[in-house]
């Protein structure tokens, strides 16, 4: 079976992780948590998750000229995303994220956009062929642009919830949320005719067309140590599963395996599987390492 091709436009960042015993309460202080710094950006996330998921992967978007520019794209260009679609803009820094990761897996997240709100609908091809998939940490315009020249299988996810021109909501072959983000849409999410995902943290997902249930999924049981990006790895491993014509419950198990996975490991990018690591999960039972 050939690879197939994936062009995700979307957002870069660099993740600034404390992990602390609990996640602060507004107004709330907590110390004693360590400090580290990963690759990151659900955009960046998802390019390189469909890469190690065994797609051929570019990546277009935006970083500064800066230091941190490099420390973003290091896991991708290691692990050969296409970057030559990634500019560098030298009026932004290159976007940041603040993470809080508690004991338990579960985080907070706040963004500094930077150079990804400086990705704009020029800075995109007139044709996108493949397949595309494409998150909300950019400009919608550029978001509009992208589905609008696509000319194959489009999925977008629907993170962070915000209100989006409804062309994304016609053109999508597949949306995906999460509960909040399903909450947020209410039923404007399948008005479209496409796909749709939704999916439950620990309890797994469900696959939909016109509200119907096509298929469920749970994933393997697992101890958290991170979740900050198996919502991207389930974005990209259910794509690239329903691209290799997976049917929806194969292709449903296998994201919510992928996505598990992640969830063992701490930060985002170093987090990400391989194929061979989701598949020896899914032939060996339930339980992931
Ligand atoms: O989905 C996780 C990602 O959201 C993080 O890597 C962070 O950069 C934010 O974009």
């Amino acid at each position: 079976m050939s690879s197939p091709l994936i062009t995700v436009v979307g957002s870069i960042n660099l993740d600034f992780v404390a992990t602390a015993k609990t996640l602060p309460s507004p107004g709330e202080t907590v110390t004693g948590a360590t400090l580290a710094r990963y690759p990151g950006g659900k955009g960046a996330n998802q390019a390189l998750a469909a890469k190690r998921l065994g797609a051929d992967v570019r990546m277009i978007g935006r970083v500064g000229a800066d230091s941190m520019a490099d420390e973003a794209l290091a896991l991708l260009k290691a692990g050969g995303v296409d970057l030559t679609g990634v500019g560098i803009d030298a009026s932004a820094p290159t976007g940041a994220a603040l993470l809080a990761v508690s004991e338990d897996g579960e985080n907070q997240i706040v963004v500094a956009s930077g150079a990804n709100h400086a990705l704009r609908p020029e800075h995109l091809p007139a044709v996108i062929d493949g397949a595309l998939i494409l998150q909300l940490e950019i400009p919608f315009d550029t978001i509009a642009a992208a589905a609008e020249r696509a000319s194959g299988f489009v999925c977008v996810n629907l993170a962070p919830a915000a209100e989006i021109p409804d062309v994304l909501f016609e053109r999508a072959d597949l949306l995906i949320a999460n509960e909040l983000e399903a909450d947020f849409y209410g039923p404007r999410l399948h008005r479209g005719g496409g796909l749709v995902a939704v999916t439950w943290g620990s309890r797994g997902a469900g696959l939909f067309r016109d509200g119907a249930r096509l298929a469920t999924a749970e994933p393997p049981e697992i101890v958290a140590v991170d979740t900050t990006g198996a919502g991207d790895t389930f974005v990209a491993a259910l794509t690239v599963a329903l691209l290799e014509g997976q049917a929806p419950k194969e292709a449903l198990a296998f994201a919510c395996t992928a996505g598990a996975l992640t969830a063992t490991r701490a930060g985002a990018q170093p987090s990400l599987p391989t194929r061979p690591e989701v598949e020896g999960v899914l032939a060996s039972g339930r339980t992931a390492p």
